[in-house]
């Protein structure tokens, strides 16, 4: 696996590759998630794979989050390698945004709600780095887990909206056996809290076979969730509210926080 740092060595390991690229953007602490989106990648057609690894400070809104977010760089690259991956692309800020660096990509509508109430400026941030990182790429496809299922809509519109020519390609969450959603900030979670957190996903899917959101969330409080941020019965593609009724792909979306650590979740509906 070849590894880079600089969008000028990217470019030259990527003119190497030969045949359909897929890229797969990460921000590391890499789990089984990630790494299923490889697979869907070669699954989507991609004969080589790039990854990129870069924990983007444009999409945080709080320094202290961004600043307790897992890093293991050495434990992805051993990851990535053991996974067949071509490339590796792991950059540092500096060389993402250069000094006078002053361009940012916004998304209205999709990103209006729910997310982007609750972190100001993180769409921004994704929508930004991700067009940055497909245009340095060059790839055929990206994949980005459905997991986030509104940075996914968001970053549909946004390849739509900008021409982006890489494919955009949905991969399905991963969850554990008990329903929890693998996600790198699962890792914050004390045992007590990771026991209570299958209970989202179960509000989640209560709300998608028809249970009021509100109440869902009551009970969320009552079980031992600190807050809830969220939970919705949504229009899948504009993330706009919903009736239950109403004729149109419907997605349950949530997040909620554990003690200190933000858990983010959604399901079909
Ligand atoms: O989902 C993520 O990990 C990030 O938001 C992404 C798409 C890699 C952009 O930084």
């Amino acid at each position: 696996m070849i590894r880079t740092t600089t969008p000028a060595a990217l470019a030259e390991a990527r003119a190497a590759l030969e045949g359909h690229v897929g890229l797969v953007p990460t921000m590391g602490a890499l789990h089984d998630g990630h790494l299923s989106l490889i697979d869907v990648a070669r699954r989507a057609g991609a004969r080589r794979i790039v990854v990129s690894v870069f924990v983007n400070p444009t999409q945080f809104d709080r320094a202290d989050d961004l600043a307790a977010y897992p890093r293991d760089l050495d434990a992805d690259a051993a990851a990535l390698a053991d996974a067949g991956v071509d490339l590796l692309y792991a950059p540092d800020a500096a060389a993402m945004y250069p000094d006078g660096f002053a361009t940012s990509v916004t998304v209205d509508g999709v990103s209006a709600r729910w997310e982007g109430v609750h972190r100001p400026g993180h769409f921004a941030g994704v929508a930004t780095v991700v067009t940055k990182l497909i245009n340095q790429t060059r790839p055929d496809i990206a994949v980005f887990g459905e997991k986030d299922w509104q940075q996914l809509a968001l970053i549909r519109r946004c390849a739509a909206d900008l021409d982006l020519t890489a494919r955009i390609v949905a991969g399905p969450t991963i969850r554990a056996a008990d329903g929890v959603a693998l996600a790198s900030r699962n890792a914050g979670l004390t045992a007590a809290q990771r026991a209570l957190a299958p209970t989202l996903h179960q509000a989640l899917r209560a709300v998608a076979a028809g249970a009021d959101p509100a109440a869902e969330a009551d009970s969320l409080l009552r079980n031992g969730f600190a807050s809830v941020d969220y939970l919705a019965l949504v229009d899948a593609a504009t993330l706009e509210p919903v009736d239950p009724a109403a004729r149109v792909e419907k997605r349950v979306l949530g997040a909620a926080w554990l003690g200190a650590v933000r858990l983010i979740d959604n399901v079909a509906a």
